[in-house]
């Protein structure tokens, strides 16, 4: 597993050794995939690029934090957004940003686990989460999403798939890289 880069080592570390949680937090974390880091703006917008996102798309943030790709998909490539958050927290902020930048009728969030989310509406799929968890989503998106479907992932591969494109770009001198792929027909 490659080692996850510096944001997401402070966030994963803040995670496994919190407080043990109790009741529903408790369930969220057992249920956590990845901790709340955030995709810089440039790096959001090539992924939303790379995927060829317009009007026409249908676009999946799973695990989408404060809902800054879905409100990028839908304000600046019109498409409409689906995203899936496990925290309500974040949820409730993405659900509010979209309302604040006027894209609620493109926007859509679910509070729930990506594992229970139905994929098969989705053209592009987003992930910024750790190679563990990519793995494990592996099977469902190979299951549930339709040929020709986009899947790209922020710094973190989807291990066993080989990539369309890899590109890297710096932001504030930190490279991150950015995996396309191409769901294929199936056998
Ligand atoms: C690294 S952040 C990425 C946020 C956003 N997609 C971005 O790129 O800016 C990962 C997000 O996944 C959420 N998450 C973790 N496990 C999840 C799960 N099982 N189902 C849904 N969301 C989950 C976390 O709460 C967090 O908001």
């Amino acid at each position: 597993m490659k080692p996850p880069t510096t944001m997401f080592a402070i966030a994963l570390l803040a995670l496994l050794v919190g407080a043990p949680a109790q009741g529903q937090h408790g369930q969220e974390m057992k249920k956590s995939l990845a901790p709340y880091v955030t995709s810089p703006h440039n790096v959001v917008e090539r992924m939303l690029e790379l995927c060829g996102v317009d009007d026409g798309k249908v676009v999946y943030d799973l695990g989408c934090g404060d809902g800054r790709i879905l409100i990028a998909a839908a304000k600046k490539h019109g498409a409409h957004a689906v995203g899936v958050e496990l925290s309500p927290k974040w949820a409730q902020v993405a659900t509010d940003s979209a309302v604040a930048a006027g894209v609620q009728d493109k926007v859509r969030v679910l509070q729930q686990d990506m594992m229970d989310a139905d994929l098969s509406g989705a053209d592009v799929v987003t992930l910024y989460l750790i190679s563990d968890a990519n793995s494990r989503l592996r099977p469902k998106l190979e299951k549930e999403l339709r040929p020709g479907a986009c899947v790209v992932s922020h710094d973190f591969e989807i291990e066993g798939w080989k990539p369309r494109k890899v590109e890297k770009i710096m932001v504030y001198q930190r490279p991150h890289s950015i995996y396309v792929y191409r769901i294929s027909a199936k056998k």
